[in-house]
């Protein structure tokens, strides 16, 4: 630990006990959502499972809800339902991290955690100009009990990233094959276009550029937050591209994540990539992260947030000195030929006071105030529409086939985004304080948005013509979140 370390420590700590308790108050603070406990919150970080907890890290700025110097804030759980709160994990506490202790991801091996991130340092001057300003830096930390990290080491710098790429390389996902572990990076070369570099090691340690992944046209000036995994006999690789025009309906949000399917070798220029896919059509998703249980699921779970929005919507809980959350965990499975995506089992453990109606036509209920719905569509004739808590519209158009989100004032900016679905079979519908997750056709599709209703508005009402169905509502308890406290 050095004279930083104590002092952003001390500074962190002392914020997060004068300002807690305003967060505390903010009506709209999530209840089973994982969130800052002050300032601000994006990407998912070094998710894993380690000696049987789940470990969910994350970018934490503290010192203000609209950003600033990022940190690795740190929940654990046994479930993913009771958290403890770790405080924070990684400051930025070194010269060459010293800006940001930026994305990255975890391997577990030998009873270890090795967190891999990038240290952003920006220079004097210009450091947003892309070529040079910026020293986008590898890093490793390692634990030997997944709690405290003694030692941080610098691996690779601007100077060990091939020749033709700029400055901007960053948020190292790592996993291991056979004897060698790989590792990708999100990459914007000179040209501007965005890409993944893929780097392997023997020794988690050295590491050597193999390949580099790109589309066959270019796809978005900058790929972050890359992720590559196999699923269900493919290949996945995931990333966040930014740069990308809005098509139809398609690439609605400032920036975009999505998958491609990798056939052939990664290792190689042998590969291609197919279509590009959205993981979600909802405002606020963005650099999702996954990784391996012990059970074998391979589980996702995204920042419920966008960077650069605020010329385009907003956030009224930055008034109480927090902003964004994490969505639920969801675990991935892939169905005809299509990534799906449902909330862990373990989520179902937060439901109480269980109601059913057979749906026909119209229905009006009251809600509780956080909540799940179940709608299982048996017959459609017709277009249908669901209000909740008279400010949220989901229709479905079923001449169409298109489904839409929508948000009057409650929205804060968010207006409509809208998907093509066939046949509508189900819904599922997480609602928290703020926020909304939305699963078609048992996660075919996906929307994920904060919304910030009237805080005793409790209607729900469906307005179908010729809908027949089942409706199940469940109130969701709080996830519980003790708080261990600083290290
Ligand atoms: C994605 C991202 C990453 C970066 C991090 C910084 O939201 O821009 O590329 O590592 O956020 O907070």
């Amino acid at each position: 630990m050095n004279a930083l370390n104590r002092d952003l420590k001390k500074l962190t700590t002392w914020l997060e006990e004068l300002k807690g308790q305003c967060v505390k108050e903010d009506p709209y603070c999530l209840t089973f959502h994982l969130m800052p406990k002050v300032g601000w919150l994006n990407d998912p970080n070094g998710l894993c499972h380690y000696n049987g907890e789940y470990h969910v890290f994350f970018q934490y700025a503290p010192f203000d809800a609209k950003g600033g110097a990022k940190f690795w804030g740190h929940y654990t759980s046994i479930d993913m339902i009771n958290w403890q709160d770790e405080g924070t994990a990684l400051y930025a506490d070194q010269p060459f991290d010293c800006h940001g202790v930026y994305s990255g991801s975890a391997l577990i091996e030998d009873g270890k955690m090795y967190l891999y991130y990038t240290g952003n340092v920006k220079e004097m001057g210009d450091y947003d100009y892309i070529i040079k300003g910026r020293q986008h830096n590898t890093v490793l930390a390692v634990s030997e009990d997944g709690r405290t990290f003694k030692h941080k080491q610098l691996l690779m710098t601007n100077a060990d990233y091939p020749e033709n790429m700029t400055a901007h390389i960053r948020d190292p996902k790592v996993w291991k094959e056979n004897d060698t572990y790989y590792m990708v990076q999100g990459a914007r070369d000179k040209e501007d276009v965005g890409q993944i570099l893929v780097f392997a090691s023997s020794d988690k340690v050295n590491w050597k550029v193999i390949n580099t992944l790109r589309s066959s046209e270019k796809f978005g000036y900058m790929w972050e937050c890359p992720d590559l995994f196999e699923l269900d006999g493919d290949t996945v690789l995931m990333l966040s591209p930014q740069g990308i025009e809005a098509e139809g309906i398609k690439y609605q949000n400032i920036y975009q994540s999505g998958y491609y399917f990798l056939k052939g070798d990664f290792k190689t220029s042998n590969y291609t990539l197919g279509q590009f896919e959205e993981l979600d059509r909802g405002f606020d998703f963005y650099a999702p992260q996954t990784f391996i249980d012990e059970k074998g699921r391979r589980i996702l779970i995204g920042w419920m947030g966008l960077p650069d929005i605020d010329d385009l919507y907003s956030n009224p809980t930055v008034a109480y000195g927090w902003q964004h959350a994490l969505t639920l965990p969801r675990e991935l499975q892939i169905k005809d030929g299509k990534l799906i995506q449902k909330p862990v089992i373990e989520i179902e453990a937060l439901r109480q006071n269980e109601q059913e109606w057979a749906v026909k036509d119209t229905l009006k209920v009251e809600a509780p105030k956080t909540f799940e719905i179940d709608l299982k569509v048996d017959l459609l004739k017709d277009d249908f529409e669901l209000i909740i808590k008279k400010g949220m519209y989901l229709t479905y158009k079923k001449a169409e086939g298109l489904f839409t989100l929508a948000f009057d004032g409650c929205g804060y900016g968010r207006d409509k985004r809208s998907v093509k679905i066939d046949v509508l079979r189900n819904l599922r519908l997480f609602v928290d304080t703020s926020s909304v997750e939305v699963f078609l056709n048992d996660g075919e599709e996906v929307f994920s948005s904060r919304f910030y209703p009237e805080a005793d508005e409790r209607s729900i009402e469906l307005r179908g013509h010729s809908l027949e169905g089942k409706l199940t509502l469940w109130e969701m308890k709080a996830m519980t979140i003790e708080n261990k406290g600083d290290k």
